[in-house]
């Protein structure tokens, strides 16, 4: 365990020290509050016995899907400006996809499920160890679809982050179910804006990852993993040869329209992104 993050942190119950008893469990110095470590992670809420955990994938600036290309852009973009000293905290950090944009800063990361790469196991909307005002900047990458109460967290999120400090969100738009049961909701900037103002954070930036191409070959991709299959034999032969001409039109549509790229919601009539891209800031 990273011994910088005891002193972001105080007991979730009374608010005194919390110290590391051993290697088995941190404790408060003043109540009966303890919290378990399971291979030197301490667990402030335990593991949700359904959820399916994250393969570890290998990741970097481009790799992975459109969406994860974009959503790597932004986040380094955002990072790069921020100044040398910046407290970060990533908050459904899963296997640390983006954890190298965050080389060298004071980067520590949580998630409901112990991955080996996260600093400590929290639902954050449940119990929040840390301290008022203990980072500058809250990373949500691709987390508050997975999350039922997603009011209750970010209001708590809101509470740790320093005024004039920033939370950075992530979330899909039109994207399937992923990671289920654990896929809840898909959002519109409309809730986006209202939760953040009752959260007490401002939009400082909305913007959407808009990619006609690559929607189109998500849909054709699910037809040939999930429908076609359901079809006779004899279709399923013609489907999927359909399926290679239209891909190959798809390719040549993306010659000839705008490739995927992000903008600001406002300047765009196409009210359908893959998802979006979200700075909040809190007042300082
Ligand atoms: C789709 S993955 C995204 C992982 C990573 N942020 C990324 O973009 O590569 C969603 C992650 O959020 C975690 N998660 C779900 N609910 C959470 C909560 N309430 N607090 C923290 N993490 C949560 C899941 O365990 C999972 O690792
Ligand atoms: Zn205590």
């Amino acid at each position: 365990m990273k011994k910088e993050i005891l002193d972001l942190m105080n007991c979730p119950q009374c608010g005194a020290v919390l110290l590391e008893k051993s290697s088995e469990s941190l404790a408060c110095s003043k109540c009966d509050y303890t919290a378990r470590m399971v291979q030197g992670i301490p667990l402030f809420t335990d593991v949700p016995a359904t959820i399916e955990p994250w393969e570890k994938v290998e990741r970097g600036p481009n790799k992975g899907t459109a969406w994860r290309k974009s959503n790597w852009k932004f986040l380094n973009g955002f990072v790069k400006a921020l100044p040398s000293n910046a407290k970060i905290l990533d908050v459904g950090a899963g296997h640390g996809d983006f954890a190298d944009i965050f080389e060298g800063r004071q980067y520590y990361s949580l998630d409901i499920v112990p991955y080996p790469e996260v600093d400590l196991v929290a639902d954050l909307g449940e119990v929040n160890p840390f301290k008022d005002s203990a980072f500058d900047v809250v990373v949500l990458m691709n987390v508050l679809e997975h999350v039922y109460e997603c009011r209750s967290l970010l209001k708590s999120i809101a509470r740790i982050v320093a005024p004039g400090g920033s939370v950075v969100i992530t979330v899909p738009f039109l994207l399937k179910v992923h990671q289920a049961p654990f896929d809840f909701a898909r959002y519109t900037p409309y809730f986006i804006e209202k939760m953040a103002a009752d959260a007490g954070l401002q939009v400082e930036s909305l913007q959407g990852y808009y990619d006609t191409q690559y929607l189109l070959n998500e849909s054709l991709g699910n037809a040939w993993q999930y429908s076609i299959k359901t079809q006779p034999k004899s279709q399923q032969f013609v489907a999927r040869s359909l399926v290679f001409i239209i891909q190959r039109l798809f390719n040549w549509f993306g010659k000839v329209t705008r490739k995927g790229f992000i903008d600001a919601t406002q300047s765009q009539p196409n009210p359908a992104p893959v998802g979006y891209l979200v700075v909040l800031r809190k007042k300082a």
